[in-house]
C-alpha cells in the first residue's frame, strides 16, 4: 500500500529509485513518480498516473537531470482519485522540496483548512500535500530539513511514512514513520531508505529497522535515527536472508506461477531447524515457555487469507495444546471489547507483516494485557517488533498481491507452534509428536506431486471455464476455510463471483444457489481419517449434483466414492490428519491462476488491490 525509496550515494539515483520501486510496486500501482536533486542543485520531479511503465516511457522521451540524491514512490489511491496530481512526490516551498508518503493523514482536513487561512494553496486532493506544505513553511522558518520534520511530526495523527529532499541540502533524504513501515539498506558510501526490504536487496543485505516515531537521516556515508523528540536512537541491524534474484520471475509467466511452484520449498524451509529429534524446538522461542505456561485460550487475528490460514490452523492448534482457541477478523477484534487479560495468547499471523488492522489489533491486546505472538513472513517488519515473541514464516518474498506460498508457510508455523506449545504444556507426548512431525515434514513432496501431477489438468480445464459468471467451493472441518481461500482467490484475481461455504450450510440457504451447470468445488475429507465426515460430504455432493451442480472434487488419492458424482476430480496423495488443508489448497490456487490467465488478466496485479494493506 504505497511504496517507498530513497537513495544517497555516489551513483546516478534515477536507475536505482525505478528498480527499487519496480520491486516495490507490488505495494499499488495506481501512479508512480521519483524526484532528484540533479548535480546543479535543483529539484527535477516526474509522476505519472498508471502503472510503473508509464512513468519509466516518460523518462525515457523526456529525461530528468542526473543527480544522485532522490525519492521514489508508488501509489495506492487513499486520499484522491489516481491522476497524475495526486501522485507522489508533492512538492513545497517554490518546489524547491519534495515529499513522499505512505498512510493515511487522519488531520489532514484541519491541518489544511489553517494552512489555506494562511495563504498557502494546493494542487491535489490528497493529505500528503498537506505534509508537504507544511515541511516547506518549517524549512523556511529553520532552513533545515530535519528540524522541520520534527517540528511536523508531532502534528500529524494517524500513519505514516513521509521522505523528503530539499534542494538546499543535496546528499541529505530525510524520513520519519509513525505505524507505516520504513527500512534502511547501508551500503558503502551509499545509503538507502525503502517501503521493505525488497527496495534495495540488489544493493546491499545489511538492513537496520526503524522504531515508531523516529525520524532518520541518511547520507552517503552516515545513518542518523532519533525519536521525534530529537533523542538519538540505536537502530536495529539485520541481515536480509534472500537474495535480489528471489524477488524476480526468473522465466516464470507470473510472480504468482513462480510462488504457486514454490510452495513445497515455502513449507519445508518453514520448518528447517525446527525439529530436534522427532520433536518441534523453535529456537526464536527459547527461554520463553513462560509464555505458554499459564495461558487459558489463545486468539488468532488476521486478515484475508492469513486469517485463513488461521482457521485452518486453528483445529490442530486446539487439538494439540487443548487450549481453546478462537480465530477473528484482526479490524473486528478490536472494536468489540474483547475479554482477554494475561491468561489469553494473541497470535497474529501476516505475510507482510505490516497490515494495520492486524498491527492495531497487536497494540491493543498488548494494552489490554495479553500476551502477543506473531507468525510473519517479512524480517524488520512492525507487527513482530510490537509482539513479545515472532515465529517467522520462510517462504521468501511474495510478490504477487495473491497470497499463496505464504499461506501454506503460515498454516505449518502454526502447525509448529502447536506442537511447541504441546510439548511446551505437557500435553503431547513424544510420540504423538513424532508422529505428526513425520506427516508435516512429508509435505513438501507431496505438494510437488500435485503440481507435477495436477497442474497441466487443472489449467486445461480452467480455460474452458473462462466465461463462468460464478463458482462455489465447499469444504467441512479443516477443508472449509479451505473452501474459503480457494474462493478469496479466485475472485480477487479473476474478478468472477465466488463463495465458500461449509458443506453442512448449505442446506440452511446457499442451496437455493445451485442451478443447472453451476460449478461447485467441493474439499472432500479423507475416508481414511474421517469416514463419519467423508460420508456427509459424499452426501453434500449428491444433494447439489441432483440439482444440477457441475461438481469438482479435490479428493484423497485412491477416494472412489465420489467418482460417481464427480465431473472433474482433482487428486492429492494421501495426509495424515490436518496435513490434507496444505495438499488441497494447491489445485485451487492453480484454477483461480488458470482462470485469470484465461481471462487475460494481470494475475500478479489485480485491479483495486495492493499487496500490503497500510491503512485501516
Ligand atoms: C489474499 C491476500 C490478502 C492478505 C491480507 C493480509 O490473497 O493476499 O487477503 O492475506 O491482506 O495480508 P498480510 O498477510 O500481509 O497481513
Amino acid at each position: 500500500m504505497c511504496g517507498i525509496v530513497g537513495y544517497v550515494g555516489p551513483r546516478p539515483s534515477q536507475d536505482i529509485l525505478i528498480s527499487g520501486l519496480a520491486r516495490l510496486e507490488y505495494r499499488g500501482y495506481d501512479s508512480a513518480g521519483i524526484a532528484v536533486i540533479d548535480a546543479d542543485g535543483g529539484l527535477g520531479m516526474r509522476k505519472r498516473a498508471g502503472k510503473l511503465q508509464v512513468l519509466r516511457d516518460d523518462l525515457a522521451a523526456h529525461p530528468l537531470p542526473a543527480g544522485t540524491t532522490g525519492i521514489g514512490h508508488t501509489r495506492w489511491a487513499t486520499h484522491g482519485g489516481p491522476t497524475d496530481a495526486n501522485a507522489h512526490p508533492h512538492l513545497a516551498d517554490d518546489g524547491k522540496l519534495a515529499v513522499i508518503h505512505n498512510g493515511i493523514i487522519e488531520n489532514f482536513a484541519e491541518l489544511k483548512d489553517e494552512l489555506l487561512s494562511g495563504g498557502y494553496t494546493f494542487v491535489s486532493e490528497t493529505d500528503t500535500e498537506v505534509a508537504a506544505v507544511l515541511l516547506g513553511r518549517e524549512f523556511q522558518a529553520s532552513g533545515d530539513l530535519v528540524a522541520a520534520f520534527r517540528a511536523v511530526a508531532s502534528r500529524l495523527e494517524g500513519a505514516f511514512t513521509l521522505l523528503a529532499v530539499h534542494q538546499d541540502q543535496p546528499g541529505v533524504v530525510v524520513g520519519a514513520r509513525r505505524n507505516s513501515p520504513l527500512v534502511i539498506g547501508l551500503g558503502e558510501g551509499e545509503n538507502f531508505l525503502g517501503s521493505d526490504v525488497a527496495a534495495f536487496v540488489e544493493h546491499t543485505r545489511n538492513a537496520l529497522a526503524i522504531g515508531q516515531d523516529q525520524i532518520v537521516v541518511i547520507t552517503p556515508d552516515s545513518v542518523e535515527v532519533s525519536s521525534f523528540d530529537g533523542t538519538p536512537v540505536e537502530a536495529e541491524p539485520f541481515e536480509v536472508v534472500w537474495d535480489a534474484s528471489a524477488a524476480e520471475k526468473g522465466g516464470w509467466p507470473s510472480f504468482m506461477a513462480k510462488e504457486v511452484s514454490e510452495e513445497p520449498e515455502a513449507v519445508a524451509n518453514t520448518i528447517r531447524g525446527r525439529i530436534h529429534d522427532g520433536a518441534v524446538v523453535i529456537p526464536e522461542l527459547a527461554g520463553m515457555d513462560d509464555l505458554f505456561a499459564g495461558i487459558r485460550r489463545v486468539i488468532i487475528i488476521a486478515c484475508g487469507t492469513a486469517a485463513y490460514a488461521g482457521q485452518t490452523g486453528k483445529y490442530a492448534l486446539e487439538q494439540w495444546t487443548r487450549v481453546p482457541v478462537d480465530v477473528e477478523l484482526a479490524h473486528e477484534f478490536r472494536y468489540r471489547d474483547p475479554v482477554i487479560g494475561e491468561d489469553t495468547l494473541v497470535v497474529s499471523i501476516s505475510q507482510s507483516g505490516e497490515t494495520m488492522d492486524t498491527l492495531m489489533a497487536v497494540k491493543y491486546a498488548r494494552e489490554r494485557g495479553a500476551k502477543t505472538l506473531s507468525i510473519c513472513n517479512t524480517q524488520g517488519a512492525t507487527i513482530p517488533r510490537e509482539s513479545d515473541a515472532v515465529v517467522y514464516t520462510h517462504a521468501g518474498p511474495e510478490v504477487a498481491v495473491a497470497s499463496t506460498k505464504a499461506f501454506v508457510a503460515q498454516i505449518t508455523a502454526l502447525y509448529l507452534l502447536a506442537l511447541h506449545i504441546g510439548r511446551v504444556r505437557g500435553v503431547l507426548s513424544g510420540a504423538e509428536s513424532a508422529d505428526h512431525v513425520r506427516e508435516l515434514e512429508a509435505v513438501p513432496p507431496k505438494i510437488s506431486r500435485v503440481l507435477a501431477e495436477e497442474q497441466a489438468h487443472i489449467e486445461q480445464f480452467s480455460r474452458w471455464m473462462a466465461d463462468t459468471q460464478s463458482v462455489l467451493f465447499l469444504g467441512r472441518h479443516v477443508g472449509y476455510p479451505i473452501a474459503l481461500e480457494g474462493a478469496l482467490k479466485l475472485k480477487e484475481i479473476s474478478y468472477i463471483h465466488a463463495e465458500g461455504f461449509a458443506a453442512g450450510e448449505l442446506k440452511h440457504g446457499p442451496i437455493a444457489l445451485i442451478e443447472p451447470g453451476q460449478p461447485v468445488f467441493v474439499i472432500v475429507p479423507s475416508p481414511r481419517e474421517s469416514a463419519e465426515l467423508h460420508k456427509k460430504v459424499v452426501s453434500n455432493i449428491q444433494e447439489i449434483r441432483a440439482r444440477g451442480a457441475r461438481v469438482i472434487v479435490v479428493a484423497e488419492e485412491g477416494d472412489a466414492a465420489v467418482l460417481p458424482f464427480a465431473d472433474e476430480v482433482l487428486r492429492i496423495p494421501l495426509a495424515g490428519p490436518f496435513f490434507e488443508p496444505l495438499l488441497a489448497v494447491v489445485p485451487l490456487h492453480i484454477f483461480a491462476m488458470g482462470l485469470a490467465t484465461a481471462k487475460g488478466l494481470d494475475v500478479d496485479q489485480p485491479r483495486n488491490l495492493a499487496k500490503s494493506v497500510t491503512v485501516e
